[in-house]
């Protein structure tokens, strides 16, 4: 397993570019099983849980092609609908694909997913909105067996999950009739996923609002569409720059995707303006505490807590947080502690009392998110961090060290050699 060895101390100066969203392209590749032929979807992040997307998508009989962050996807061989446990379990996104299939072929077998570190990922909000649209489901072997003929439905969730939209909405473009989806998430990942099916040739309003309506059609034509920037990606390096201090400039970043973590960190200290196409983020000394709750977008987005609470760790003063999407995302918390952090738990709780200066310790990454959080944390760190499990990391980021190296941070990938074994 590689590691990365950071060295805490220093600001960061400099532009990077973010990439494309981690979150929709993995949900427009699974799309392009709608319509057979080529599809072609520009601004792909080159990261694991693409790879394993493409594989899924290959495993189905497509045929996938990468050139740089430029993905072809040839759908017209699928021949299969089984998305297989080996692949499911590598990422649980996957199950993603269900929707699209059931569109084109009215079956579907996928591997249950499991949970993670973060929560228990149910999918109990899919499955009871796609049985509403026809669908019959039998669990066998771990596996999850879907068919029927879909129709159109009002489907309301009980809690706006992203998943749960894109996988109803991908049902719904071919369905009979038409479907509502009420309580629906309001993610910009979901309007890029719905202007992307809409050039397919779908029938599409509402999204991005709480209300979606989609029209059933028959046919979809392959298109060519660019992913938008990933807003979880930039708000790490915004959180970076507000923590280890500096100025930096986030080239491609949309300031509109993220405007409460933004506000939160200009009440923290830093100075956050739009600069051209991307956001700059300015830190002279070190960050106040702020008070924040994750909650659906355009609530603050939980995929930037933990990295939140690295900032806190060493902020002025004391920070409460509320982590109300996912019910065991403070699993990395013990991570931080090894650090120095003077963090406490209960429940969905945390209060973080920020300390003068973190202290390097070999720590793991728990998840994505979790990893990016300690990367922050020992950026601000008296001493040289040891992060462990990387591949976390190399699922959500692409080149996170190289980027952070660019804007003048001392890290970089130690890849674990297996331990030679003398006979
Ligand atoms: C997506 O996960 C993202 N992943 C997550 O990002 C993100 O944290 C999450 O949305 C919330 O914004 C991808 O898009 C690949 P949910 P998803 O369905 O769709 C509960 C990252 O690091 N729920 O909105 O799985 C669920 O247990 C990842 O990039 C049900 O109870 O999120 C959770 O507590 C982490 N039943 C909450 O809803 C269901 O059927 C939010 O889940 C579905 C969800």
């Amino acid at each position: 397993m590689d590691r990365l060895i950071v060295t805490g101390g220093g600001p960061l100066f400099g532009a990077i570019p973010i990439g494309g969203a981690k979150n929709s392209a993995l949900k427009l590749m699974a799309a392009s099983l709608l319509a057979p032929g080529r599809t072609v979807i520009d601004n792909v992040p080159r990261i694991v849980d693409c790879w394993t997307m493409a594989e899924v998508l290959e495993h189905l009989g497509a045929f996938v092609a990468w050139d740089e962050h430029t993905v072809t996807i040839d759908t017209g061989p699928v021949d299969s609908q089984d998305a297989p446990y080996e692949l499911v379990s590598r990422m649980r996104a996957s199950i993603i694909v269900l929707g699209p299939l059931l569109a084109r072929f009215g079956r579907a077998r996928v591997a249950m997913p499991g949970g993670c570190n973060i929560g228990s990922r149910k999918i109990d909000l899919h499955l009871r909105g796609l049985e509403r649209m026809g669908i019959s489901f039998r669990q066998e072997h771990g596996y999850l067996e879907a068919r029927g003929s879909l129709h159109g439905a009002a489907v309301s969730l009980d809690f706006p999950s992203v998943g749960a939209t894109e996988n109803l909405v991908m049902a719904a473009v071919g369905a009979r009739g038409t479907t509502v989806v009420d309580n629906a998430a309001r993610e910009p990942e979901i309007v890029d996923l719905a202007a992307f099916l809409t050039a397919m040739g779908a029938r599409i309003s509402g999204a991005g609002t709480s209300r979606i309506v989609i029209e059933g059609v028959e046919g979809f034509q392959p298109v060519r569409h660019a992913v938008i920037p990933d807003r979880v990606e930039a708000g790490t390096f915004a959180i970076a720059a507000a923590a280890a201090g500096g100025d930096v400039v986030l080239s491609g970043a949309r300031a509109e995707h993220l405007e409460l973590p933004l506000s939160k960190l200009s009440d923290a200290g830093a100075d956050v303006t739009e600069q051209g196409d991307g956001i700059r983020v300015r830190m002279q000394d070190r960050p106040g505490s702020v008070d924040f709750v994750t909650l659906p977008y355009p609530g603050f987005a939980t995929d930037l807590q933990p990295q939140m609470m690295a900032m806190l760790a060493s902020a002025r003063g004391t920070g409460i947080l509320a982590e109300n999407v996912f019910e065991s995302r403070f699993m990395f918390v013990q991570e931080l502690q090894r650090m120095g952090a003077d963090v406490m738990t209960e429940g969905h709780h945390a209060v973080i009392r920020g300390v003068e200066r973190l202290s390097a310790a070999p720590v793991q990454a728990l998840d994505i998110r979790a990893g990016a959080a300690l990367v922050i944390a020992a950026l601000t760190a008296d001493g040289t961090t040891e992060i462990g499990d990387v591949h976390f990391i190399d699922r959500g980021y692409e080149g996170l060290e190289d980027k952070l190296s660019a804007l003048g941070a001392d890290v970089r990938r130690e890849s674990a050699r297996s331990p030679v074994v003398l006979t």
